[in-house]
């Protein structure tokens, strides 16, 4: 199937591993121009440059101008802006809300609402010049579901759920498409680097890292599938949304879990 993205400029946010890294990896193998933003790279980033001409940009998007460098970086080197991934965002856990101040609650949202509120209105302008194109954020399953110990990230998914309806709506006239993917847990760094929600997990539990994932988390979070999502399986769900094959769809999000939400 041709995507039609050969030649597309594609800004992904928080690319140097994990969902983003996959995203930029996808989009480059489509024919696409990606730049790619994050505070470091990697050396799998550093392969998309080699084998792809992917720029990397170093960049902390958690900042007011960080959004701006990246989208300015894009522009300067490829003229245009056609799709943004707004992916990044992190999470902590904590035992309880009571344990989460001030401080933290900001840093949650600028890491993951603010990021693409700012980015986002950096490129729409680009994107409505180009005359139109698509924007996709990486919300989370979490935005409508109970989880205490992230209750920030949760209601920092649930703005960016709300910023994407918000934005569709006002867009869509002018050609830009906005949707969202709601992923359940994926196998990237956010679990599996040392300290993450793998090792998090492994200590309740009383097991490996490795266990944890691959059997605790999709048990007791009732994943029907059996296991969690990989990253390339919510990347090939933003190829197409970002595809003139998705034409008409916008304001909508895409759960991809596994089975793990039960609701309608
Ligand atoms: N993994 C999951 O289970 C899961 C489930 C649902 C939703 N999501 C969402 O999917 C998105 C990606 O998650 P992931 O699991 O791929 O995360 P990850 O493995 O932790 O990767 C995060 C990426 O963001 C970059 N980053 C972190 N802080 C940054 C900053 N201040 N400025 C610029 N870049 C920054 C990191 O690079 P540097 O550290 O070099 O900056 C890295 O490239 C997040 O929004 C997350 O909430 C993930």
């Amino acid at each position: 199937m041709d995507l039609q993205l050969k030649d597309k400029v594609a800004v992904v946010t928080g690319a140097s591993k994990g969902i983003g890294l996959a995203i930029a990896d996808a989009f480059a193998r489509e024919g696409a121009r990606v730049v790619a933003g994050s505070r470091s790279s990697t050396p799998e980033l550093e392969g998309l440059h080699e084998k792809y001409g992917v720029t990397a940009v170093p960049v902390d998007l958690a900042t007011a101008e960080g959004p701006q460098a990246l989208v300015r970086a894009a522009v300067d080197r490829h003229g245009r802006v056609d799709i943004l991934v707004n992916n990044v965002g992190t999470a902590a856990p904590r035992p309880s809300f009571l344990d989460i101040d001030d401080a933290e609650w900001q840093r949650i949202f600028d890491m993951t609402l603010f990021s693409a509120v700012r980015t986002s209105r950096a490129a729409l302008p680009h994107l409505l010049a180009a005359g139109g194109g698509a924007l996709i954020n990486i919300t989370s399953i979490n935005a409508r579901l109970p989880f205490p110990m992230v209750v920030d990230y949760s209601a920092a998914k649930a703005g960016l759920t709300s910023l994407t309806k918000s934005l569709s709506e006002e867009f869509a006239p002018r050609g830009v498409r906005v949707n969202a993917i709601a992923p359940g847990p994926v196998r990237t760094p956010f679990w599996t680097a040392p300290g993450g929600f793998a090792d998090a997990t492994a200590a309740q539990a009383g097991t490996t890292a490795q266990e944890a994932i691959d059997v605790v988390v999709p048990k007791s979070m009732g994943i029907s599938t059996g296991r969690v999502t990989e990253a390339h399986e919510v990347a090939d769900l933003a190829l197409f949304l970002a595809s003139p094959l998705a034409g008409n769809i916008t304001g909508a999000e895409f759960t991809i879990d596994g089975g793990q939400v039960k609701t309608l």
